[in-house]
């Protein structure tokens, strides 16, 4: 995700922003720049699209720009695609303020209106440059840029970390949060700001972290950090006991580690900006009601875990939104001569936007009149570009081959869309609606408590790791969710293993059960429990052991026959594989780090698969 640097001391802020932001090259960015201010040369913003090495080159290592206070950023596009305009920092209309922003301004759209109506000219896509514009806009009406940043802060709603920069207030650092993480950091050679511990390790160890609402002024000589309504805080000191080898991943020992450990936070930015006053809003879905009752058959077409998003749902469309639904896989779709036309609504996943069958797929469907619907993790990649509508699913950048959190955001924004085309066509009941709505806003804080303590799921993987071969069985959404778990086990940790529908145990799989198989059993959804159990019943008969995945109020019986079982929260039915789902990405990545594989590249595959 995007990362914020700031500096202010006795030394040349330009090598020392670059090196900062190299040290969050692991984050994943798209962009990257910097805003350095001397007397002499007043505010000097460089920024490029690509690597770090781009905007180093562009300033000759910082020799080019001359100051001792700046603040720089990598950007991983979510407003805008990934370009040198789109880059920060930001500048405001007359070159006086310079800012960088981590995070999603939610009401945007409607304050880039107010501005444009008061004559501001926008350079850029980003919800960013309208924070920018709008400080500039009330400093020009109270001529104090505290006071202007205070207004700003109390107009803009969504989350932010925010490092500005003002010709008017040359010896400081302007730094606020809400919603995103923002350290201060008390240095030798002078002060800093940071998204990130890793960016300012090298240079200080002693660090504040600043809280939701604050304002922090740092110069070379303090820092002085305040409430909204600007009274003093005095701020607790921490020192970083951790060293620089440790911060490459962000002190995790994998990506895919990482990423798994990240999911609450990005199902939290998926979902907040999209629901306001107890409703789905989709302001990228420009199809109407009329447009949704024209649609006489809906496809999710998409590959890999892209295509067990669409196979949850599937079951939880056809439960709300009352059509039927066809997941296919891209591959298969695009040579099906599929039966596409006008009324028909194709949904295409792909967290890269750019894998070459799903993108096949969507040109074909195109090409036969279907309206096509994106949801893309990468801002601005092709399938992006090329759908009719798209929704973005701000995962963050991706790095560990295995997906994680971009599938748990496909999920959370297929929910999403699936809530909203329901209401649309006022196929659902106010009651169900408002109870997956209120469920949803509450999920990322379970799966939070969930990862807070799944000590029990590394346990099963140091007990099971050395079988050669895994079935995974259940149900309905289930059996949707086992198709991920066995993908991501195979992928990583090289076992054996499938997923099966519990009822098709006995066409023929059952003979593969023999005493010693491991069966991961699947029942988390309620509605079917008592018949997933009788196929659990079945498996144990003839001498599988069985690790279960269930919920609370099913643990008790469960227990009465799994050998062992793991348990998730309980949600609304809908909504179950988001959790259920996080537990089996853990057991992959610990029976995978048990057999020593390279987890975040495993063998034979790649991030982003864009040949046939
Ligand atoms: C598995 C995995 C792949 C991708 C698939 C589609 O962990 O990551 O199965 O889901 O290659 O990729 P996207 O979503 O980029 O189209």
């Amino acid at each position: 995700m995007c990362g914020i640097i700031g500096f202010v001391g006795r030394e040349q802020a330009a090598p020392v922003l670059l090196d900062g932001l190299a040290r969050m090259e692991y984050r994943g960015y798209d962009s990257a720049g910097i805003a350095v201010r001397s007397e002499a040369r007043g505010l000097q913003v460089r920024k490029t699209k690509g690597r770090l090495q781009a905007l180093s080159d562009l300033v000759h290592g910082g020799a080019d720009v001359e100051g001792t206070l700046g603040i720089g950023h990598t950007r991983w596009a979510t407003h805008g695609e990934p370009s040198d305009v789109n880059a920060h920092p930001h500048v405001s209309e007359s070159g006086n303020i310079a800012l960088v922003h981590n995070g999603i301004i939610e009401n945007y759209l409607e304050i880039k209106e107010f501005l444009l109506c008061h004559g501001v000219t926008f350079t850029s896509e980003t919800d960013s440059e309208v924070v920018a514009q709008l400080l500039e806009f009330h400093y020009n009406e109270c001529h104090n840029m505290l006071e202007a940043v205070g207004r700003v802060l109390r107009r803009i709603e969504g989350s932010y970390a925010l490092g500005i920069i003002c010709s008017d207030y040359p010896n400081a650092l302007i730094a606020a949060r809400k919603d995103s993480p923002l350290i201060l950091g008390y240095g030798e050679m002078g002060n800093f700001i940071a998204s990130d511990v890793t960016a300012i390790i090298k240079y200080t160890r002693d660090v504040v972290y600043m809280e939701d609402r604050e304002i922090a002024v740092v110069t070379a000589e303090g820092v002085d950090v305040f409430t909204s309504d600007m009274t003093p805080v005095v701020k607790e000191h921490h020192q970083v006991d951790w060293d620089v080898t440790a911060a490459e991943k962000g002190g995790y020992p994998h990506f895919m580690f990482k990423e798994i450990m990240e999911q609450p936070e990005a199902i939290r930015r998926t979902i907040s900006p999209r629901i306001r006053e107890g409703r789905v809003v989709l302001d990228d879905v420009r199809f109407t009601a009329e447009d949704m009752e024209k649609f006489s058959r809906i496809f999710i077409v998409a590959c890999g875990s892209s295509y067990h998003v669409g196979v949850v749902s599937k079951y939880n469309w056809q439960r709300l939104l009352r059509r039927s639904v066809e997941v296919e896989l891209a591959s298969e779709f695009r040579y099906s001569d599929p039966l596409v036309d006008e009324h028909t609504l194709v949904v295409v996943i792909s967290q890269s936007g750019e894998t070459l069958d799903t993108m096949a797929a969507m040109r074909e469907a195109k090409r036969r009149g279907a309206r096509t619907l994106a949801i893309v993790n990468v801002v601005g990649s092709s399938i992006a570009r090329e759908a009719d509508d798209v929704l973005y699913t701000w995962a963050g950048p991706e790095i560990a081959v295995a997906t994680t959190k971009a599938y748990s955001t496909q999920l959370i924004l297929m929910d999403l869309l699936g809530l909203y085309l329901a209401d649309l066509l006022g196929t659902v009941e106010k009651a169900e609606y408002d109870s997956v709505l209120t469920q949803l806003q509450a999920l990322p804080d379970q799966m939070q408590r969930f990862l807070d303590g799944f000590e029990d799921v590394k346990y099963f993987a140091s007990r099971y790791f050395n079988h050669n071969s895994v079935f995974y069985i259940g149900r309905n959404l289930d059996y949707a969710m086992g198709l991920e778990g066995s993908l991501k086990l195979k992928e990583i940790s090289y076992i054996h293993s499938e997923a099966y529908a519990s009822g098709e145990l006995k066409h023929g799989t059952i003979s593969l059960i023999e005493p010693g198989t491991l069966v991961v059993a699947l029942g988390t959804h309620e509605a079917l429990f008592d018949k997933a159990m009788s196929n659990v019943v079945e498996v144990k008969a003839r001498g599988a052991e069985v690790l279960a995945l269930t919920t609370e109020p099913l643990r008790e019986r469960m227990e009465k026959i799994a050998d062992a079982t793991i348990v998730v929260p309980r949600t609304h039915p809908i909504l179950q594989p988001s959790l259920g789902v996080v537990a089996l990405q853990l057991f992959a990545y610990y029976v995978a780090l048990q057999r020593g594989c390279d987890i975040d590249k495993p063998r034979n595959l790649a991030k982003s698969v864009t040949v046939e």
